[in-house]
């Protein structure tokens, strides 16, 4: 496995494979690695003649300067379970590389981009698309692989790969818990033992919202999923919504789609984790 550092390396790098018309497989990540990224890892290596995966703390996509100075970075660390993973190259470029110039590109994929995320994160998104189409610009890999915890983020790259016409094949892959429910993150890295005991009571009303799903209404089991966290210790609600999996707009009845979503982010003392459940 090579470490690299520029997008000409890169380019050089990839060259052969590219006049060969092999595969190309991309991971782009902010580091912090957990099995999560593993399971996108080796499903690229399986799929793909070659894997890359990036290694960026994007600047651009945080819009609280304290979340971004408190991110993880564990390169060493990170790039030993990429080998453990088959991976070939990793992409590790600095500030500089990926915005030599500030990046004044604005993304409106609306109403994709307004709604939860969008709402509670301004300008998240928009840093998301600057990076990753500067990434995919870098790569042009065949495939890319995003995991669907970041539910939101996935549906706004497949509107900007159909927006700006990138012939990449976007793969979306299920989200990979604990043994005991909790969705893997690495802010999970952050949390107390106590914090770590409160935030399993996100997934598992999630869960339990599956079957109560089953005779309530939608506006019932927000209720109760809402109701049910914010009464937990230590965990406080930013939203809930039950949504439309294509279009993120908010249903109001289990009829009104066949793709049906809840999306939550909960703050589990000061970090900031979300998940979400598939109803239909
Ligand atoms: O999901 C992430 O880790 C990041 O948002 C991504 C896609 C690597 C862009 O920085």
């Amino acid at each position: 496995m090579k470490i690299i550092y520029t997008i000409q390396e890169l380019q050089t790098e990839l060259s052969s494979y590219k006049q060969n018309h092999q595969k190309v497989g991309f991971v782009p990540t902010m580091g912090a690695l957990h099995e999560g990224h593993a399971s996108l890892m080796k499903k690229s290596v399986a799929d793909n003649d070659i894997t890359v995966a990036s290694v960026f703390v994007n600047p651009t996509q945080f819009n609280d300067q304290n979340d971004l100075l408190k991110y993880p970075r564990t390169l060493e660390a990170d790039c030993k379970l990429l080998e453990l993973c088959g991976v070939d190259l990793v992409f590790a470029p600095n500030v500089d590389e990926m915005y030599p110039e500030p990046d004044k590109r604005q993304f409106n994929y609306a109403p994709l981009d307004t709604v939860m995320e969008g709402k509670h994160r301004p300008g998240h998104f928009n840093g998301v698309c600057q990076i990753v189409s500067r990434l995919f610009d870098a790569v042009n890999p065949d495939r890319a692989y995003f995991g669907e915890k970041d539910f939101q983020q996935l549906a706004i790259i497949r509107e900007m790969v159909r927006d700006m016409n990138y012939p990449i094949e976007i793969v979306g892959c299920p989200i990979v818990r604990e043994m005991d429910g909790l969705a893997l993150s690495s802010r999970n890295a952050r949390l107390s033992a106590d914090e770590r005991e409160n935030a399993l009571n996100i997934s598992q009303t999630l869960f339990k919202s599956c079957t109560f799903a089953a005779n309530h209404s939608v506006a019932e089991t927000k209720e109760m999923v809402i109701g049910a966290i914010a009464s937990s210790p230590g965990l406080e609600v930013e939203y809930f919504e039950i949504v439309d999996g294509n279009t993120l707009q908010e249903v109001n009845s289990w009829e009104e789609s066949t793709y049906i979503v809840g999306c939550i982010t909960v703050f589990c003392g000061d970090v900031r984790l979300i998940d979400n459940i598939r109803y239909k």
